[in-house]
């Protein structure tokens, strides 16, 4: 076979075609009763994912931190907070989930540290000027008394993207630029240093067993030049504003690949096909596989397709050009439809109106999810996920089906999101709400003590996965038959191959053996031949709205 030849074979790396399954450590399994989940609390479920089926799973941060953003503002990269438990609960975690054949991928946190980490705490401390501030981006402010901030950037949170810090001398001082919350200061990746601290993280986690990291907002880090105003207010969410006409001088700066080209060599040293994916919220498709390309990360959330509303030719095209751009640079798409920043898909698929990644829903929105028709939808829609080539991530609780969480006390909400615009978006607090284990354990089983970081609604007890784990029609149960049939015919691996000539609101491709047809329309249509895998939702001879089933000959 020519060189050229194996190029255009598609790798069998296990990433290509896996099914990962995030945990958020503080919502997962609480073994120690303190209202919030834990290392040792992963470990006693790792049975329960086992027989789900997953290939991998990957855990949202666990390390020290002071929980301003829910551990996303990270104080030590080395070391588990004591809320998550200690080093040794991690170790063990890992090791039991590599005896049952799961794979671990933790989160990095890159673009900003806790403003606790002791980096930011010497760079206050070292002054104007030093060193150490130069580790992050500090500017002199605007105005006659730079009592203004350096430019107009908002934070993803809402309000200014820059605080102003007191010097040692008592006086206001310069400002550090934080994209969210302004105990995230922002690090400075123009600076070998920082690159290097990273390097030396990263082997750290690698040392230690992980598979691969998560990398969190990997479109930001580097900053244009002079840190320009942005031409429009950006509007507050995670893609910042940023479009082809008018990019973010805060997203996608080119050099950023060469940090990725520099981790990529980091877990290229190690063996056991170590992974990179990049949480990059850019648009369109065609920039977003540049974080892709082979010498950079291995996968990259397909965010367009998360946010596709749930309409037959929408779907087509993005999954269209997702196999087209993703293939372009040798990647799989990495397909994914909930995590803990979105509002979860059952309700999310039902909405009637507009809800930027990141806004929430809550008892003020402009109209509530009708929640009958978003789990038929979620389920149909997750039904077609898992049949499509490349990876798939399942964000913790999709498995039994859960809506978003509503109605949370405002004095509950702890989304810095919340308090930052002043109760005008409601954030993430309601996917991020305590899984249901049983129906009539204590927190439902959540924690041994009835404690609960966020208040679970009583409707959780209909959803825990001990009474769904012997119903054949349950969404736990549609899961880990979808996975099972997955691994069976191995569709993720197959070239996808659409059906034309169906009625309108139909969706049918076929991957290897299996042909799915799913009806996103308004009216039954009738179900094409073939002996039936998997069914979204009971059907006879017809196929009803809202459904998908697979099918073979
Ligand atoms: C990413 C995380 C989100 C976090 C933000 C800041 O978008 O997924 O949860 O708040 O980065 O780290």
């Amino acid at each position: 076979m020519s060189d050229a030849g194996k190029d255009l074979i598609p790798g069998t790396e296990w990433w290509r075609t896996a099914v990962i399954y995030q945990i958020y450590p503080r919502s997962f399994a609480d073994a120690n009763g303190d209202g919030v989940g834990d290392l040792r609390g992963v470990t006693s479920r790792l049975p329960e994912l086992e027989a789900l089926g997953v290939d991998a799973i990957w855990l949202s941060p666990f390390y020290v931190s002071p929980q301003h953003d829910a551990g996303y503002d990270v104080a030590d990269f080395t070391d588990v907070d004591p809320l998550f438990g200690t080093l040794d609960d991690f170790d063990h975690m890992l090791a039991e989930a590599h005896g049952r054949g799961i794979r671990v991928i933790v989160d990095m946190v890159p673009n900003h540290t806790s403003a606790d980490h002791e980096w930011f705490q010497a760079a206050l401390a070292a002054g104007p000027g030093s060193e150490e501030r130069d580790h992050f981006v500090f500017r002199e402010g605007t105005g006659e008394d730079g009592s203004e901030p350096p430019n107009n950037w908002q934070s993803v949170f809402g309000g200014p993207a820059w605080t102003r810090v007191t010097e040692a001398d008592g006086n206001p001082g310069q400002w550090y630029l934080h994209l969210f919350d302004t105990s995230q200061p922002d690090l400075n990746w123009e600076h070998e240093w920082v690159a290097q601290q990273f390097d030396d993280i990263l082997r750290f986690w690698l040392d230690r067993g992980a598979d691969g990291f998560r990398v969190d907002v990997a479109h930001g880090l580097i900053k244009a030049s002079g840190l320009p105003d942005h031409a429009t207010a950006p509007g507050p969410v995670a893609s910042g504003g940023d479009t082809l006409d008018n990019p973010a001088p805060f997203w996608a700066q080119e050099p950023v690949h060469d940090v990725w080209r520099r981790w990529r060599k980091v877990v290229d040293e190690y063996d056991g096909e170590r992974v990179l994916c990049a949480e990059a919220w850019v648009y369109p498709l065609a920039r977003m596989a540049k974080w892709v390309r082979p010498d950079e990360m291995h996968q990259s959330f397909n965010f367009a397709y998360l946010e596709t509303a749930w309409d037959a030719d929408a779907l087509k095209q993005v999954i269209t050009e997702s196999l087209h751009e993703f293939s372009a640079v040798g990647a799989p798409s990495t397909w994914v439809l909930s995590n803990h920043d979105v509002v979860r898909h059952v309700s999310r698929l039902a909405l009637t109106f507009d809800n930027p990644q990141g806004h929430g829903i809550g008892p003020n929105s402009p109209a509530m999810p009708d929640l009958d028709i978003g789990l038929k939808r979620a389920r149909a829609a997750t039904a077609m996920m898992l049949a499509l080539p490349g990876s798939a991530y399942l964000y913790q609780g999709e498995e039994l089906g859960l809506p978003e969480v509503i109605d949370i006390p405002d004095n509950a909400r702890q989304d810095p999101t919340w308090a930052r615009t002043n109760g005008e978006r409601y954030g993430r607090d309601g996917c991020r709400v305590p899984l249901p284990w049983s129906p009539s354990e204590p927190a439902y089983g959540f924690s041994p003590t009835g404690a609960s970081w966020l208040p679970q609604p009583e409707i959780w007890a209909d959803f825990a996965r001990e009474v769904q784990a012997g119903d054949p029609n349950s969404t736990l149960s549609l899961y880990t038959a979808a996975l099972k049939a997955r691994r069976e015919f191995g569709t993720a691996a197959c070239d996808l191959e659409w059906i034309a000539d169906v009625p309108a609101g139909v969706v049918a491709f076929r991957v290897g053996e299996v042909t799915v047809y799913a009806n996103l329309g308004d009216a039954p249509v009738p179900l094409p031949a073939g002996k039936i895998l998997l069914a979204s939702s009971p059907h006879d001879s017809e196929l009803q709205p809202d459904t998908a089933v697979w099918l073979t000959h």
